[in-house]
């Protein structure tokens, strides 16, 4: 679910219109490239904890395993307030499928699942090939609450099977998808790498792969890109690619390598003049917001995070916190007493509504929550979790 400003122009209704915008993206895109697996017979832990991340599961081929949403009957139909219009989801044999009907014009249209974007932390969105191009299909699906929904951005009630997946959304969502273009005419080639992987971050590992197998006595590791030794812009930098919201590019799509400047290869934020950046997808902007980044120059994604496992206890970030601030010097200690350290983070990065996700419905449109970044003082956010603590006290 790309930002609102973003996705607007990642899609367009009309793939003829879109094609001078891929020709121009030229074909890069790598392919072919090893994944994960090629790290594994030296990196063993580390791979096998990464291959349960969301980064990793981030887009997929269509499965009964990669699609989260329901097929059977009676939890297969997703119904829109304009009357005769609805999509039915089913499965044949191993394939998946889209139906949208319009029973009052008597027609309807078919079309295969044939990939997932999304890991199904909080959603998904399905796509189908169509002419060598990828397109987006108008039915996604909420984990958290178990439905159907019209995909992000779409208009409740209308049936669009037009929009175009450009590459950039492929650059954020997996290893590599090249583009090829030649006579005029644009499609994606088929040896492409889904799920972002190592090299997503560290660069081509082959060479070092390839010496490190000739040379097993060198135990330091060469020909390899390791983000820990970047100066703290570029190391950000590497997470920003994804992590900074909606931003056009002034280059090829697949062209930033890891450790290169990002600024080079896109143009500022879209939300950077707006008041606040947005909670879903724009996890940098926000961190660079608060005092704790810009007091501490050390500061980046890397302290906190571990992308090599998934990290999905909420309290266990609290020692990253404790790392530089002591309980002992809270100015509200006292009052807060036991909560000091499980609602470290729910007081201080709280979950924020997104505004650039809309999700109509046929009746009120849907909210996404997410983790803000912006490290911060939240006086009603801590009111709210106080009193809920003398609730719970008394
Ligand atoms: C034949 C064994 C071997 C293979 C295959 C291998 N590595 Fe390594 N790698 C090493 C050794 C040995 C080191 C040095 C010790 C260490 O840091 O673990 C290393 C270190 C690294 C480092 C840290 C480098 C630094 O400067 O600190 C990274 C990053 C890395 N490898 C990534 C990868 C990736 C990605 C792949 C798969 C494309 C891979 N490795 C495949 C053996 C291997
Ligand atoms: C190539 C794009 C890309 C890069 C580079 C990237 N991310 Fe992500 N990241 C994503 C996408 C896409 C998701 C959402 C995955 C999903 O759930 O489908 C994500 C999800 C995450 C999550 C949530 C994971 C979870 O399990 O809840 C964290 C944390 C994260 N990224 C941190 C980082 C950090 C830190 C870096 C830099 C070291 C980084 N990312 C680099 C694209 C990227
Ligand atoms: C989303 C970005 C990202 C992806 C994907 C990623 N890494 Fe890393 N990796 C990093 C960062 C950032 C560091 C430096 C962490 C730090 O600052 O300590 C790192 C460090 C390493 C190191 C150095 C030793 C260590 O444990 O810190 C190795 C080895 C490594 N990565 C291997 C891999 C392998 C193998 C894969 C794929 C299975 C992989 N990485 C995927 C971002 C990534
Ligand atoms: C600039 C990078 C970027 C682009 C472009 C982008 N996304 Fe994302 N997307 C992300 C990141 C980062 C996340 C997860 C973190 C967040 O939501 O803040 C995410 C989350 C998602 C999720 C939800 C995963 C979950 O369960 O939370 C879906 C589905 C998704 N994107 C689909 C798409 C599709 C389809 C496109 C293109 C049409 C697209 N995105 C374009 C970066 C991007
Ligand atoms: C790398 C060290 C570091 C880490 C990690 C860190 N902080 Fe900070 N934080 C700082 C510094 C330095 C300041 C600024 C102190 C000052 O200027 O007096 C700060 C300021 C703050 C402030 C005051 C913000 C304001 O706007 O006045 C809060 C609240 C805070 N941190 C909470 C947290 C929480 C919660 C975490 C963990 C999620 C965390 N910090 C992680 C270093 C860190
Ligand atoms: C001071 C600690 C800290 C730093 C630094 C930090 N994060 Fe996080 N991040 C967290 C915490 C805590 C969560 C919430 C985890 C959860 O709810 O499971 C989180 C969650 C996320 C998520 C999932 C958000 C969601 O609501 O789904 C993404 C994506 C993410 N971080 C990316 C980043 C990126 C990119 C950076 C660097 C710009 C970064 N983080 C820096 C602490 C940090
Ligand atoms: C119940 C909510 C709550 C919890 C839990 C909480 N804080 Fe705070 N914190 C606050 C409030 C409110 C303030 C502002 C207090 C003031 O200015 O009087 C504050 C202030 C701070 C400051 C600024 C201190 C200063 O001297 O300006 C830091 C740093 C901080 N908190 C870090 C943390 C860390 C780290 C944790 C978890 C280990 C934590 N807080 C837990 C609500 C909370």
């Amino acid at each position: 679910m790309s930002p609102k400003l973003s996705r607007a122009s990642y899609f367009m209704a009309m793939p003829g219109l879109l094609l001078g915008l891929l020709v121009s993206a030229a074909a890069s895109g790598g392919g072919g490239t090893p994944p994960a697996r090629s790290c594994e017979a030296c990196h063993r832990e580390i791979v096998a904890t990464f291959l349960e991340t969301a980064h990793f599961r981030t887009s997929a081929e269509a499965s009964a395993r990669s699609i989260k949403g329901h097929f059977a009957a009676g939890r297969n139909v997703l119904r829109t307030g304009s009357k005769g219009i609805y999509f039915r989801m089913e499965r044949r044999d191993n394939a998946f499928y889209q139906t949208a009907v319009d029973s009052a014009r008597g027609w309807s249209r078919t079309e295969r699942i044939d990939l997932v974007f999304g890991s199904g932390r909080r959603g998904q969105s399905y796509v189908y090939w169509r002419g060598g191009l990828l397109f987006e299909l108008p039915v996604s699906y909420l984990v958290g609450i178990e439905r159907w929904i019209n995909s992000p951005g779409y208009v409740d009630g209308q049936i669009d099977f037009g929009r175009l997946i450009v590459p950039h959304c492929l650059e954020c969502h997996s290893t590599s998808f090249p583009l090829r273009t030649a006579g005029g005419g644009a499609w994606y080639a088929r040896n492409y790498v889904l799920g972002l992987s190592c090299e997503k971050c560290h660069g081509d590992g082959r060479a070092h792969a390839r010496y490190q197998a000739s040379h097993p006595s060198d135990t330091s590791g060469r020909y390899i890109l390791n983000p820990a030794r970047f100066s703290r812009d570029r190391r950000v930098d590497n997470c920003a690619l994804c992590h900074s919201g909606a931003r056009d590019s002034k280059a090829p799509p697949f062209s930033y390598r890891p450790g290169d400047k990002l600024d080079d290869y896109f143009a500022p934020p879209a939300d950077q003049t707006a008041a606040i950046p947005d909670v879903h997808g724009n996890q940098v902007g926000l961190l660079q917001r608060s005092r704790c980044f810009r007091s501490r120059p050390d500061m980046s994604c890397s302290t906190c995070h571990d992308v090599h496992r998934p990290q999905r206890d909420v309290t266990a970030f609290v020692e990253k916190c404790l790392a530089c601030h002591e309980t002992s010097q809270h100015p509200r200690a006292a009052e807060i007493g036991g909560r000091l350290t499980t609602a470290c983070i729910e007081c201080h990065m709280p979950n924020r509504k997104s505004q650039a996700i809309e999700i109509q419905t046929a009746t009120k449109p849907f909210v996404l929550y997410y983790r803000s970044h912006a490290i911060g003082i939240y006086p009603e956010v801590a009111r709210a979790v106080l009193q809920s603590n003398t609730e719970r006290s008394r």
